[in-house]
């Protein structure tokens, strides 16, 4: 099984959701005969969709410079782990609302059109199916079910839903600037439904 290992938190060891996407590894790593984990750190290495990028894919690979052609070989990096992996482990915290922005740009390079979507005659089509995601979703207040969690993982629900993913699994964290007795028993059924999975 292929794992494709995510986190976006900005807070380095100080983070909860990078804890808690370790331990879902490991736990897979323990059901699983066969595991090999592809890591990515977009808190550590940022990426970027914008205009140069778009520039460089539309440049003849031999007409690109040296860092269009880096440009494009990072983008092509980025989606053939996608591609690659059964399954996602997604470190989301919550930032004003909504995902950071490292991870949201994560998105903007491995969701293009006639790759891993498209749109037809009857609609928009996901060409990414067949993998399982696992979000691991933190925050600092209580959103559950609120219109405040929207922007956050409802939000990676749609896009991974439109990518063809539809196996997804939600570890969730909340509360945990709410003091002791709300953050530690919200760890503790983060842990109980890694244990789940
Ligand atoms: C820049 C920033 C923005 C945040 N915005 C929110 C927010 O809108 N709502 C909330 O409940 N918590 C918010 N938090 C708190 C984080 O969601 C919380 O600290 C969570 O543990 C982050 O996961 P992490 O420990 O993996 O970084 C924010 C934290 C940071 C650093």
């Amino acid at each position: 099984m292929n794992i494709l290992h995510l986190d976006s938190s900005i807070l380095a060891d100080h983070s909860v959701s990078r804890q808690l996407t370790r331990e879902v590894v490991e736990s897979i790593r323990l059901a699983e005969s066969s595991v090999h984990v592809v890591y990515r750190d977009l808190a550590q290495h940022a990426l970027q969709l914008d205009g140069a990028l778009l520039a460089a894919k539309g440049t003849p690979a031999e007409n690109r410079s040296a860092e269009q052609a880096a440009q494009v070989r990072e983008a092509e990096a980025v989606m053939a782990e996608f591609l690659a992996a059964d399954t996602l482990v997604i470190g989301a915290p919550m930032y004003n609302f909504s995902i950071p922005s490292q991870l949201k740009a994560w998105i903007d390079m491995i969701s293009v059109a006639g790759v891993t979507f498209k749109y037809g005659a009857n609609g928009p089509e996901g060409l990414a199916g067949g993998k399982r995601a696992v979000i691991v979703a933190t925050a600092g207040g209580q959103h559950a079910g609120t219109p405040t969690g929207i922007a956050h993982v409802d939000y990676l629900r749609v896009l991974l839903g439109f990518l063809g993913i539809t196996d997804i699994r939600v570890i969730t964290a909340e509360g945990l600037a709410m003091g002791p007795d709300v953050r530690d028993p919200a760890l503790a059924q983060a842990r109980q439904q890694i244990g789940t999975l």
